[in-house]
């Protein structure tokens, strides 16, 4: 067998879409083979029934496999939000060895569950001093035991291979490393605006520092639209795509011109806009909060991506209010693609496929 028909494929099922990246080794770097993008209907999910639910997700990933025409069936998967306990921590001094036999007893007082009902994992950040003792600074990641199995049966009865179980905010950041061209010490914090949540992933560096989900995303738009036109969520969806945009008080002379036009272009903005200063209130805290533990280190750059980043002068909103610059990030802005896929198609897709393309970088490690 080829090295490629073993690769483990990066599969990402957001709460909107399901997304699949399979990547191959070229060179130093990396060549994309072949991705793809796939709707979950929004209806299906709002039914609340579970049975419901898992089969439009399983429908996604089946059609994603389709599209792309990807064969391999070993996935790389990750979990968010509220399924994840993440927490950095200072445990005593002792090597690697040592704490994987002691992260259970260590990690008790820091995880909100019964450890027996945990699956935990670990990274040594590096070493810290406190109280004049020599410690750890280590990175805690739990996930319920019965949230880690109800996804890997989903995933076996799709006919998949589960190899890797990821944390979307980790993905990011792989994504993000692979594409840096110089190595660099500053303070970013990726920030991944999605369809149900928002994730933050504050680096130093090549070190994460915090994360946290926030569930403040595309959805909350969407809904504010849906309200104020008085439509249907997937109507919503279309006008926020086709029109939506947030108003600069700066571009005051622009917007008055599209207003006699289509009032509905400020209408949108002004629903829009409180849910984007509650999404940025939660990045302040945020950003306060990593910045009072770093000590004189603040955020100097905020990467932007996830599907919501397509929305119109997101970006400049938030760098006006956080002071710092506000860079779009495409996942394969220095990933060479094969010439089979379709340029447009990339470009339009690249926002959504940080955490896919982070999930396909894991081949690497395994
Ligand atoms: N052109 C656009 N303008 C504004 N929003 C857009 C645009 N295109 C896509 N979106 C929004 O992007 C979101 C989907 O992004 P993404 O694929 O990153 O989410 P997801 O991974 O499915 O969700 P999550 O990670 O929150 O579970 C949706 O809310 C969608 O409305
Ligand atoms: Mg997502």
């Amino acid at each position: 067998m080829s090295l490629f028909s073993k690769t483990i494929v990066g599969l990402d099922i957001g709460s909107s879409s399901v997304k699949i990246v399979q990547l191959k080794p070229s060179g130093t770097q990396w060549q994309l083979m072949a991705m793809g993008m796939a709707e979950i209907p929004k209806e299906s999910l709002e039914l609340k029934n579970q049975d419901v639910q898992r089969a439009a997700v399983m429908d996604a990933i089946k059609r994603v496999f389709k599209e792309s025409g990807i064969k391999s069936k070993k996935v790389a998967t990750s979990l968010s939000g509220d399924s994840v306990i993440i927490r950095y921590v200072k445990l005593p001094f002792m090597t690697a060895e040592e704490l994987k036999g002691a992260i259970s007893k260590e990690a008790e007082q820091y995880i909100p569950l019964n450890i027996d009902q945990v699956v935990l994992d670990f990274q040594i950040l590096g070493e810290a001093q406190e109280d004049g003792q020599k410690k750890l600074d280590v990175l805690l990641v739990a996930a319920k035991v019965d949230v880690v199995d109800q996804h890997l049966l989903m995933l076996k009865s799709t006919g998949l291979t589960p190899m890797v179980i990821d944390v979307d905010a980790f993905a990011l950041q792989n994504a993000y490393e692979i594409n840096r061209l110089e190595p660099s010490e500053e303070t970013v914090a990726l920030v991944n605006m999605g369809a149900s949540l928002t994730t933050i992933n504050i680096l130093e560096g090549n070190n994460t520092r915090f994360t946290r989900d926030i569930p403040v995303a595309g959805n909350d738009f969407t809904k504010e639209i849906q309200k104020e036109f008085n439509l249907k969520f997937s109507e919503a969806e279309e006008l926020k795509k086709s029109h939506g945009t947030i108003s600069m008080e700066e571009d005051d002379f622009s917007l008055s011109t599209v207003s006699q036009k289509d009032d509905r272009v400020l209408r949108m903005s002004d629903v829009m806009t409180p849910v984007l200063n509650k999404l940025l209130g939660e990045i302040r805290r945020s950003f306060d909060y990593y910045e009072t533990q770093a000590r004189k280190k603040t955020v100097e750059r905020v990467i932007l991506l996830g599907g919501s980043a397509r929305l119109k002068n997101v970006n400049r909103f938030l760098a006006n209010k956080l002071g710092i610059p506000v860079e779009h990030f495409g996942a394969f802005r220095n990933i060479e693609a094969n010439k089979n896929i379709d340029a447009e198609q990339l470009a339009e897709k690249e926002y959504h496929m940080g955490v896919c393309l982070g999930l396909a970088l894991r081949q690497m490690e395994s």
